[in-house]
């Protein structure tokens, strides 16, 4: 028998597909030129290959067009940054992801900031960030944060008035979720804190969550003890950990010891099959939006 406080598992796989099926309905509605997406990686990181591919897959499931350009991890930032730009001038070219982290000589924000506004589906170019600023819906946001809104949205778990506190400060999560969170939106309107590897006391913070969005890249870091009883968690990490019985070597965990957490929460979403299908459907939603504006424009 399950015990009376069981929580609520979100299924992201679930979430995101019935996003896949909105966005696939609506690509097999367009004549002509399908939407479509470049994916851009430098070098052979494993967790990134995984990825771009993932995102490809996803893709052709649901009929966006897309290539994947891989370049050597010395690509110099000249020849990386002209390649960008033949993507920017491309017009069969809706969307330019390159998927970070980028080896240690590139300058990623100067990688971000050189593609086309129009094109950034990945929503790091300044102006994108500025558009997020001034709650501007014009502008692309990053696939992640807008994943867990739209996870929150899906399950009904309202954010207005609540005190949400996110662990991590990345331009890729922490930063675009706690401008999401806090904008006057219906799937807005929380209180919201940023925390990070340098606040102190950091579990008497979490522990005033009513949502907790764990964001940090460290396997297992959320502990019970930083948990209040009745929260819903929200789990971004997918971090590989060394495991010789695990099939592939590693086996694949999220920021928050999900064992001794969920018993506490009222909603929690599991590593996989939490937000990480949720990032590549927002993608893919990205991709159809960049489509839209610049189809707009041509007329
Ligand atoms: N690396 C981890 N997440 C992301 C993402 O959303 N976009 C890109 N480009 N790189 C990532």
């Amino acid at each position: 028998m399950e015990p009376a406080n069981a929580p609520n598992i979100i299924d992201g796989n679930r979430i995101a597909e019935a996003i896949l099926n909105e966005v696939r309905e609506e690509v097999a509605t367009i004549e002509g030129r399908k939407p479509g997406v470049v994916f851009i990686r430098v070098g052979e990181d494993p967790a990134s290959r995984s990825y771009v591919l993932k995102k490809k897959k996803v893709s052709q499931s649901v009929g966006i067009e897309s290539e994947v350009f891989v370049y050597p991890k010395n690509i110099t930032r000249d020849e990386l940054l002209a390649n960008v730009d033949a993507f920017n001038k491309n017009p069969s070219v809706d969307g330019i992801l390159v998927q970070s982290p980028m080896p240690g000589h590139l300058d990623e924000s100067e990688i971000f900031n050189a593609i086309d506004p129009l094109k950034d589906v990945d929503g790091f170019h300044r102006i994108n960030s500025g558009k997020l600023f001034q709650e501007d819906e014009d502008g692309f946001v990053p696939c992640t944060p807008l994943g867990v809104v739209e996870m929150l949205k899906r399950s009904g778990i309202a954010t207005s008035g609540k005190h949400v506190v996110v662990i991590g400060r990345s331009l890729i999560v922490g930063k675009p979720l706690a401008m999401l969170l806090s904008r006057k939106h219906e799937w807005g309107n929380a209180t919201v804190t940023i925390c990070h590897s340098r606040s102190s006391d950091l579990a008497s913070i979490t522990r005033t969550a009513d949502i907790l969005i764990a964001a940090i890249g460290r396997p297992e870091f959320v502990k019970a003890s930083m948990v209040k009883p009745g929260a819903t968690v929200i789990d971004v990490g997918i971090n590989r950990v060394a495991d010789a019985e695990a099939p592939k070597g590693y086996r694949l965990t999220g920021d928050v010891a999900f064992d001794e957490v969920a018993p506490l929460c009222k909603h929690i979403t599991p590593v996989p099959g939490g937000v990480g299908p949720m990032t590549v459907a927002m993608l893919m939603s990205n991709t159809l939006k960049a489509y839209r504006l610049r189809s707009a424009s041509e007329i």
